[in-house]
């Protein structure tokens, strides 16, 4: 089988964490060839640039530094981890991806998306995912979950209006890029929401297969 990158994206607290360890799981048992990963981090560099950009020590980090730093982790991990598995072809997983920028930055701090995948693209080449899961959350519940979160990041302790922008971003790059976004209920039970990220995994592979 040729290498498949799936991206899963959405809002803090929408459960990524979960259902990507929930579906490695579901690779293993299907014994397909799969790594996880995420981002920030990934890399041992990454995971360097994480602590940096996640500090919360780190309040005078401007914008533009913020976008070039995940940036930056992010080409360091299509380099070293996520190009060569594809190449191997295995499945990647990885929480998070370009969208998380053009989200945050591009829209949450309004650097603009089109900035933001300019340096995105000098950053990845063409390495873009083959799907992206969207999973989608109403902010109002996702800030309530994060407000009571103990030891919230740098970006998880911006302000609510941060996040609602955040959200309008996702909601503008859904319109802006459809063709291999598949929106994922976040508010469901777990087993629904695992149940229906298989099944657009499967879709994919048939889709691909044939
Ligand atoms: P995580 O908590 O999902 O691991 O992500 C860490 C934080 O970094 C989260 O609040 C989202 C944010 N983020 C960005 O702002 N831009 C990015 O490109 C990525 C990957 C994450």
């Amino acid at each position: 089988m040729a290498g498949l990158f799936i991206a899963l994206e959405g809002p803090d607290g929408s459960g990524k964490s979960t259902i990507t360890k929930l579906l490695g799981d579901y690779f293993k048992d299907k014994d397909i060839d799969h790594i996880i990963t995420r981002e920030p981090g990934g890399t041992s560099i990454g995971e360097k640039i994480r602590e940096l950009v996640l500090d919360t020590n780190n309040t005078e980090m401007g914008p533009e530094t913020e976008a070039l730093l995940y940036a930056a982790s992010r080409g360091q991990h299509v380099h070293e981890k996520i190009a060569p598995a594809l190449k191997e072809g295995k499945v990647v997983l990885c929480e998070r991806f370009v969208f998380s920028s053009l989200a945050y930055q591009g829209v949450g701090r309004d650097l603009g998306i089109k900035e933001v995948k300019a340096i995105n693209d000098f950053a990845i080449k063409d390495i873009y995912p083959d799907l992206i899961l969207f999973f989608h959350i109403d902010p109002e519940v996702t800030l309530k979950r994060k407000t009571t979160k103990y030891g919230a990041d740098r970006l998880e302790k911006e302000g609510n209006d941060f996040h609602n922008r955040v959200y309008n971003g996702y909601m503008e790059l859904i319109k802006m890029y459809p063709k291999n976004i598949k929106i994922i209920d976040a508010t469901k039970p777990i087993n629904d929401v695992l149940n229906q990220s298989i099944k657009e995994i499967e879709d994919l592979l048939i889709s691909k297969e044939g």
